[in-house]
């Protein structure tokens, strides 16, 4: 069996490379510039861009699965260019933005994704649309002023979440991309617990022994300030989930424990394993 792993260079993507080597299964890893990234030793390394997908064809050749990232303009070209190659099965990390209600009309996250789920599961090729929620990982944009100034600011600190640790994420499409059992099937996935961003800073803040402070903005003072980082569409989805997250209850989602067997990882410990990204 050969697995090829797109966005080998990313969070989840290098976990699932790691998973995969653990377990003794040749990998493929792709990526837009691979002479600019270091892969583990034994895995084959093969340009592609999925904007383009012609440029995966090369990398395809001999390859029975297929890790996908969902970074794509033509979602039908890329899923010809996988039934061409003779891929069976395709494991697409989407969100659960894919499975929310009123997704059709959800644009910028859910929509995306849906029209590329739409053709793979209509392609005949075996697929597994892996869809977490939050990932803790996206913590990692306080890193510029945890280590400049101790602070976090934020509008809505007591929005509740449930963020997924990324190598739980992997665990999962290890399982799916060596055995049979998430074969067409669309798994929720979520973190352990339900946790707000208050408490993230509070978990970020006791991994780097450093007491860190929240700095309470209004909605306009964070328009102003992420507006810097962020085009205004995305920050306002993603202040519409804060805002409407606020005493939430968000279901927590039992899919990873019964996938791999063990429980899923807290914020906590998301924290004690990036914390040198704070300090
Ligand atoms: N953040 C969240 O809360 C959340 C929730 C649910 C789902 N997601 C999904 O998770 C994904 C992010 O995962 P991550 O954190 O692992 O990503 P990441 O660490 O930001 O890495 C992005 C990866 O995507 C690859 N990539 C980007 N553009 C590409 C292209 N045109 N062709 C081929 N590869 C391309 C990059 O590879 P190269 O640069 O090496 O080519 C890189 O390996 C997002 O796409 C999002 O849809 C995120």
């Amino acid at each position: 069996m050969t697995v090829v792993i797109t966005g080998a260079t990313g969070n989840v993507g290098g976990n699932v490379v790691a998973g995969l080597l653990e377990r003794g299964v040749p990998v493929r890893v792709t990526s837009r510039d691979p002479g600019g990234a270091v892969f583990p030793a034994g895995v084959e390394v093969a340009p592609a861009d999925l904007t383009e997908p012609e440029s995966l064809r090369a990398a395809l050749v001999g390859a029975d699965r297929v890790f996908l990232y969902p970074r794509m303009q033509d979602p039908d070209a890329l899923v010809a260019v996988l039934s061409e190659a003779g891929v069976e099965h395709v494991v697409l990390l989407s969100s659960s933005a894919a499975a929310a209600e009123g997704v059709e009309d959800d644009f910028n996250g859910g929509n995306l994704l849906r029209r590329i789920e739409r053709p793979l599961a209509a392609s005949g090729l075996t697929y597994t649309f892996l869809r977490p929620d939050t990932f803790a990982g996206n913590a990692s944009a306080w890193r510029h002023t945890i280590r400049a100034s101790g602070t976090v600011p934020l509008p809505y600190p007591d929005s509740v979440q449930v963020p997924i640790h990324e190598k739980d994420i992997a665990d999962v499409a290890v399982v799916a991309l060596t055995t049979d059992r998430l074969n067409n099937a669309a798994p929720v996935l979520t973190g352990p617990e339900r946790i707000t961003l208050r408490e993230q800073v509070a978990a970020i803040g006791a991994a780097i022994e450093r007491e860190l402070t929240v700095v309470e903005q209004t909605e306009a003072e964070a328009r102003e300030f992420f507006g810097r980082f962020m085009a205004p569409r995305f920050f306002d989805a993603i202040l519409g989930a804060w805002r409407a997250s606020v005493g939430a209850t968000p279901e927590i989602s039992p899919e990873v424990e019964k996938i791999t067997g063990h429980p899923g990882r807290t914020f906590a410990r998301w924290a004690v394993d990036h914390a040198d990204r704070y300090r």
